[in-house]
């Protein structure tokens, strides 16, 4: 078995040289690690940039977002999915705001809404330079096959050994770095699929592929089949007053996901309303369900309950779902010649 300092030696200085230049990492400012970490929870790096982007213009600091509305930073966040993050990262900024400094240790950075181990691990490391592990799904990856981990990684007993040799592997004096370098190698070598083992800087000692069983690891039980469903959207268009208006329902706050979301109308929800034209389908995943959605154009004669008419060029300033942002594409695409 190889030593930590020889193994950590290895990781970076593969890190050194195969590092992304990526927003994030020209910064110490705690605010924009916060944010790009929880952006990064459930998001892939390509997809965040732009979003992280246009956030920080617009809050550049805890004190900008706390005192936003919620539908901007919403509308903002509006395509990344999980809008819990955002709605919990505004309450962080709020007692981030109200403290006057940004918190400086994991247990009070842990203690932020929204902020789990793995946030607060980033953010004291990444920020702050403390000594503490991340353990996230790259890294899972990674150091189950480093050490062949054979039983299934979504049990707890595992998780805690996992993090045990994620902490043994740390290098006290760079913990950020070290932190990011294992996340970086299980984002652009250990991949899920096809690990790319001649580029990685254990492969002479990773276990899994001494075994040859890389392509096999990380074990996860209780895989569940994906829930197909199917749904049909309405675009039901006016004109008054030489605007144009559609039709649109907000989720309200009983809902269970997306609460103050804009969506289009769903075909069961208006009884009354005359499919026109088909204007075309896309699939939308949420969690365990696959969802294949139609779009029709309709007529109404009026808004029925729950719904409301909103000029079309007024659209981009409210916090859209995915799915209106894809159904209304299919229309630009209808308008456009
Ligand atoms: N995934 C989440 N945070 C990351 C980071 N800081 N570097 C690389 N991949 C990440």
């Amino acid at each position: 078995m190889i030593h930590p300092r020889d193994a950590r030696r290895l990781l970076m200085d593969w890190f050194q040289s195969a590092r992304r230049d990526l927003p994030w990492r020209r910064t110490r400012d705690p605010w924009r690690i916060l944010l790009s970490e929880v952006m990064l929870q459930q998001t892939r790096v390509s997809v965040v940039i732009p979003y992280y982007e246009r956030f920080l213009d617009r809050y550049p600091t805890p004190a900008a977002l706390a005192a936003a509305p919620e539908a901007e930073a919403l509308a903002l966040w509006s395509g990344l999915g999980y809008y819990a993050r955002a709605r919990n990262l505004q309450r962080a900024a709020t007692e981030i705001a109200a403290r006057g400094v940004f918190p400086q240790t994991y247990e009070e950075i842990a203690s932020l809404p929204g902020v789990g181990d793995y946030t607060a691990a980033a953010v004291a490391s990444i920020a702050f330079g403390l000594a503490h592990a991340v353990l996230d799904g790259n890294v899972i990856r990674v150091l189950s096959r480093f050490t062949a981990e054979t039983r299934d990684v979504q049990a707890q007993s595992v998780r805690v050994r996992l993090k045990e040799e994620a902490q043994r592997l740390l290098d006290p004096a760079r913990p950020g770095d070290f932190n990011q370098a294992m996340m970086e190698l299980g984002a652009t070598v250990c991949l899920p699929k096809t690990p790319q083992c001649l580029l990685c800087p254990w492969r002479d000692h990773c276990q899994a592929r001494a075994l040859g069983r890389e392509q096999e690891l990380p074990i996860k039980g209780r895989k569940r089949e994906p829930v197909k469903l199917q749904i049909t959207l309405l675009l039901v268009e006016r004109q008054s007053a030489g605007k144009r208006f559609v039709l649109m329902r907000q989720r309200g706050a009983h809902e269970s996901r997306l609460q103050g979301f804009w969506e289009l109308p769903e075909e069961r929800d208006l009884p009354h309303a005359v499919r026109g034209v088909r204007l075309g389908e896309f699939k939308h995943s949420i969690t365990r369900h696959d969802y294949t959605i139609e779009v029709f154009t309709a007529k109404l004669s009026r808004a029925g309950r729950g719904h409301r008419w909103i000029a079309i060029d007024a659209l981009d300033s409210l916090p859209l779902a995915t799915t209106a942002r894809k159904a209304l594409a299919l229309r630009d695409e209808l308008y456009t010649p």
